[in-house]
């Protein structure tokens, strides 16, 4: 069965050349969509993280991702519904060419993977699970971001029909430009 994912995990490992493959303008329609209005005054989203300040306005707390990924890469659209999910707003940027920006940020050669998201300072590489995205906005490292290289199999937007989950690490990018591990899973 072939699934419209990007390319696979080992394809990444040495840079984050090529993410997923380019085709299509990048202006394909994208705007800025203001997601997760929650118009009822007394029910709060339950699948928000906890992150909400006491006495914080009815409206999301969460900051908004902006997430910068390859109009065709389908695992990516995957990923941004796995946090849109959890209540963030998402904002998408198409590109042809993501290296550019990989490196501004200082996403680590050999450590990336397809989309990259940016939030409240820090970047957001790969296929990183939410609640490693909320943890770190609770903990407020000083750090440049999380990155989970390549695209394993089972993260979020990753899924496969038969639940497998490929161990993976989620790594922590330090300011330095070195990574230590910020948490496992599928193990
Ligand atoms: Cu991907
Ligand atoms: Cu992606």
């Amino acid at each position: 069965m072939k699934s419209n994912f990007c390319l696979p995990a080992f394809a990444l490992a040495a840079a984050f050349a090529s993410a997923c493959s380019p085709a299509a303008p990048p202006e394909a329609a994208s705007l800025p969509a203001p997601v997760a209005q929650a118009p009822a005054p007394a029910s709060a989203p339950a699948a928000a993280p906890s992150l909400v300040a006491e006495g914080s306005p009815a409206a999301s707390p969460l900051p908004r991702l902006v997430v910068h990924k390859s109009p065709t890469c389908g695992c990516c659209s995957a990923w941004i519904k796995h946090v849109e999910k959890a209540g963030y707003p998402v904002e998408v940027v198409n590109g042809e060419d993501l290296n550019p920006l990989k490196l501004a940020i200082g996403v680590p050669a050999g450590k990336g993977s397809c989309h990259t998201a940016i939030v409240e300072g820090y970047f957001i590489e790969g296929h990183v699970p939410v609640e490693d995205v909320a943890r770190l906005l609770a903990e407020r490292p000083d750090a440049r971001g999380l990155t989970v290289p390549g695209m394993p199999v089972g993260s979020p937007g990753m899924e496969v029909p038969s639940g497998e989950v490929q161990p993976y690490t989620v790594y922590l990018v330090n300011r330095d430009g070195s990574s230590t591990p910020f948490s496992q899973h599928g193990r």
